[in-house]
């Protein structure tokens, strides 16, 4: 029996998590605290709204009262903080939302979290989720480790590296039982059309330019985000408290490669030649601050929860595809208002 909190349960990697704990745990209680930003979308758990051990609250993580009667209310005793603003071009646009959700509101339910736990702290776990960007950004060579010193280059990353260290503050001062993850970058079904995969298939399915930043040598490290929600799960109840789990996927691409096997793959379900959507692809002005590299040892993941990735990426990047050619009707929701609002200015100048 466990009252969980979830913050951000319905943005992309929350929902799949929110999912796996609803169908799996009925044992548990399951509250979903998310604002429904741009990103959060309640269409994504559409299938498990009904479930008795499932309740939604639309709610900001930085309101302080709201949170305290959402602790005081459904006697929470295990939060997993996922809540955030998390697109790296936002924050170069509009930095200030960032440092308020991502640091404020860390700080927020931490010190919720130990008003209502301080006489107990057994069996209660703070879980932040947290991505590698806060690492910075490597050369061709090397890993990010759990030790690795932080160096966040941009606005998002740093306010996430602010937060991690605001949980671990929260750990040291006042002993709240916190764990820490930090992920390479997810991809899979419900992502915002934001984000380089959505967004390259969505243009790719509607014949728009494909924008590579720069050269397109950028390299990142993609994980199934089903794959992610797994490790989340196993880290909650194998992991020790006051430590921090790196989550990878092995699996390194540049951007360029990785767009080249996003078009093979689509143009072959979409029926039309092979390759022909190559002519789609359009070198643009470089991000800002663009981190050249992330890579994730995952090694103590794997040791000490026995965890790895189940998929390989040829396979996640099908389903992937399939997912956002069978729901065109999502894509259109989110493509269209304030989405369309933000794709007009981030492109306007390049
Ligand atoms: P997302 O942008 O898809 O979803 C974020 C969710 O948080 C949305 O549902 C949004 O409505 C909600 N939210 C935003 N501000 C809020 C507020 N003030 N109060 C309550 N809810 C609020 O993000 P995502 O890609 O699912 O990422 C989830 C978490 O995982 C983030 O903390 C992110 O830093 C981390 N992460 C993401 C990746 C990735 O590749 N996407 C990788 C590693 C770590
Ligand atoms: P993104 O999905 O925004 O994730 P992150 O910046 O957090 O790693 O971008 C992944 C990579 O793709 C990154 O190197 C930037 C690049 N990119 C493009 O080349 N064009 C685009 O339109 C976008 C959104 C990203």
């Amino acid at each position: 029996m466990k009252n969980i909190l979830i913050t951000g349960g319905a943005g992309f990697i929350g929902s799949h998590l929110v999912r796996r704990f609803v169908n799996k745990y009925p044992q548990y209680n399951i509250y979903n605290l998310d604002i429904l930003s741009y990103a959060g979308n309640l269409e994504n758990i559409k299938d498990i709204e009904d479930k008795e051990n499932y309740s939604f609250i639309k709610g900001d993580i930085t309101e302080l009262d709201l949170i305290r009667s959402v602790f005081q209310e459904n006697q929470i005793d295990t939060v997993v903080h996922l809540a955030a603003e998390s697109h790296v071009d936002r924050s170069i646009s509009d930095p200030l939302i960032f440092i308020k959700t991502n640091v404020l509101g860390t700080a927020t339910l931490l010190q919720v979290a130990k008003e209502s736990w301080k006489d107990d702290m057994n069996d209660k776990l703070f879980y932040h989720v947290s991505t590698d960007e806060v690492f910075g950004s490597l050369g061709h060579e090397g890993y990010f480790y759990e030790d690795t010193n932080y160096d966040p280059r941009s606005p998002y990353s740093s306010s996430k590296a602010s937060s991690d260290h605001l949980v671990r503050a929260w750990y040291h001062t006042y002993k709240l039982p916190i764990i820490v993850s930090n992920c390479s970058n997810n991809y899979g079904p419900n992502q915002f059309p934001e984000k380089l995969i959505p967004l390259f298939i969505n243009n790719i399915i509607n014949n728009k330019p494909l924008p590579v930043y720069g050269k397109g040598i950028n390299v990142r490290d993609w994980l199934y985000v089903e794959d992610h929600a797994r490790a989340i799960d196993d880290i909650i109840h194998k992991g020790k408290v006051g430590e921090t789990y790196n989550i990878g996927g092995h699996n390194e691409w540049t951007n360029i490669d990785l767009i080249h096997l996003l078009i093979k793959l689509t143009d072959q379900k979409l029926g039309r030649e092979v390759g022909s959507s190559k002519s789609l692809i359009t070198f643009v002005t470089d991000r800002a601050g663009h981190d050249l590299r992330y890579a994730i040892d995952a090694t103590k993941l794997k040791n000490d929860i026995g965890w790895m990735p189940s998929l390989q990426f040829e396979e996640g990047l099908s389903k992937t595809i399939d997912w956002y050619l069978d729901n065109t009707e999502w894509l259109e929701n989110v493509v269209s208002g304030r989405y369309r609002e933000f794709y007009e200015k981030q492109y306007a100048n390049r």
